[in-house]
C-alpha cells in the first residue's frame, strides 16, 4: 500500500477506512472487514459516538492475530468541549480507553471551534467559549503535551484554514504534521493544499465520496453528486471501475490520504482497490476542470444564530 511520510519517517497508509456515520452494530463488522481485505489505517474520532465498538474489533483482531498494532495506523480527534489546556489530555486518554489502545498514531483537533465542557452540539450562547476564552494557541499546547506524554506518535489539525493553522505554527513549539479537510473534485482547495506542502503539513481527504448517508437535515436541496458527475462516470467507464474507485484516487494522485467511509464488506474492498487505479496527468486535468464547485460539509451547524463563530473562521475563500 502507498503511504505518505511523516518528518520522522513514520508512514501513513494513503487509504484509510472512514467511520463518520458507520452506526454502532455496524462498525465492528466494518472495522474487521477492513483489516481482513488489507487496510492499516483506520479514521476514528470521539464524536462519532462509536469508539468502543471500533474499540471491540480492534481487541479481535489483535487477539486473532489479524494484525499487530504497529502495522495498524489509528487516527482520532478532540471533541470541541475539550478545548481548555487541562482537558485535551484526560479527552485523548477517554479515546484511548473506548479504543483499547495504549497510543495513538495521529490525533487531530476536530474544529476550530469551542464548545463549554460536556456540551456535544452547543446551540445557546452560553453553550459556546469564544477564541477570547479558549484561544487555539491553548489547545495546540494540550495537543503538544499529548505528544511529550507519548499518548499520540503525531499531532495535527482538522477543518483549519490558513490562518488558522498560521496562528497554532506561530504559537507552539511544534508545527501540525496534519491537516484534515474536505477535499474531492468539487473541492480541491488548491491554495490550502499548497500552503500546507510548502509547510510540509501532511493531508487527509474527508468526504471523498461527498458523504452521501449524511442526515437529511444537513442536506441541502439539490446538492451535486460526485457519484454521479459525467466526468467521473467517463473516466469510471475509461478505466473499467467504479465512480467511487477514481473519487479515491483522485487523492491518491495528488499524494493526499482519504478516508472513503463503508460498511459493506464489497464497497469496503473496492474502495481499497482503488489504489489500483491509474489515473493519468489528462484525467487528472479532467477532474481538475470538472466545472462544479461545492462544500458538502458547510460548517453551518456550528454558526447559528447564537454562536460568536462565523463560517468566514473555518473556511479559505478559494
Ligand atoms: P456504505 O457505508 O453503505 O457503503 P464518504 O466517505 O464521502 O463519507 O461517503 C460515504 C457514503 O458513500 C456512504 O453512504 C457509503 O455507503 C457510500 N459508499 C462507500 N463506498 C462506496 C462505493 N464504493 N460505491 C458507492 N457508494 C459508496
Amino acid at each position: 500500500m502507498k503511504s505518505i511520510t511523516f518528518s520522522n519517517g513514520d508512514q501513513m497508509p494513503i487509504i484509510g477506512l472512514g467511520t463518520w456515520k458507520s452506526k454502532p452494530g455496524e462498525v465492528y463488522q466494518a472495522v474487521l472487514w477492513a483489516i481482513e481485505a488489507g487496510y492499516r489505517h483506520i479514521d476514528c474520532a470521539a464524536i462519532y459516538d462509536n469508539e468502543k465498538e471500533v474499540g471491540n474489533a480492534l481487541d479481535k483482531a489483535f487477539k486473532d492475530g489479524l494484525v499487530k498494532r504497529e502495522d495498524l495506523f489509528i487516527t482520532s480527534k478532540l471533541w470541541n468541549s475539550n478545548h481548555r489546556l487541562d482537558d485535551v489530555v484526560p479527552a485523548l486518554k477517554k479515546t484511548l480507553k473506548d479504543l483499547q489502545l495504549q497510543y495513538l498514531d495521529l490525533y487531530l483537533i476536530h474544529w476550530p471551534v469551542s464548545f463549554k465542557k460536556g456540551v456535544s452540539f452547543a446551540q445557546t450562547r452560553e453553550e459556546f467559549f469564544t477564541y477570547g476564552d479558549v484561544p487555539l494557541a491553548q489547545t495546540w499546547e494540550g495537543m503538544e503535551e499529548a505528544k511529550n506524554l507519548g499518548l499520540t506518535k503525531h499531532i495535527g489539525v482538522s477543518n483549519f484554514n490558513i490562518s488558522k493553522l498560521e496562528e497554532i505554527i506561530n504559537s507552539g513549539t511544534m508545527s501540525p504534521e496534519m491537516l484534515q479537510v474536505e477535499l474531492h473534485p468539487f473541492l480541491p482547495q488548491n491554495k490550502l493544499v499548497n500552503f500546507c506542502k510548502e509547510k510540509g503539513i501532511l493531508l487527509t481527504a474527508y468526504s471523498p465520496l461527498g458523504s452521501g448517508d449524511r442526515a437529511a437535515t444537513s442536506k441541502k436541496a439539490n446538492e451535486p453528486s460526485l457519484l454521479e458527475n459525467e466526468t467521473v462516470k467517463e473516466l469510471a467507464s475509461k478505466h473499467g471501475v467504479t465512480a467511487a474507485q477514481v473519487l479515491v484516487s483522485y487523492s491518491v494522485h495528488r499524494d493526499i490520504a482519504v478516508i472513503p467511509k463503508s460498511v459493506n464488506q464489497d464497497r469496503i474492498s473496492q474502495n481499497l482497490a482503488s489504489i489500483e487505479v491509474n489515473l493519468d496527468e489528462a484525467d487528472m486535468e479532467k477532474l481538475a476542470n470538472i466545472g462544479t464547485a461545492y462544500r458538502f460539509i458547510d460548517g453551518s451547524f456550528f454558526t447559528g444564530a447564537q454562536s460568536p463563530y462565523k463560517l468566514t473562521d473555518l473556511w479559505e475563500k478559494e
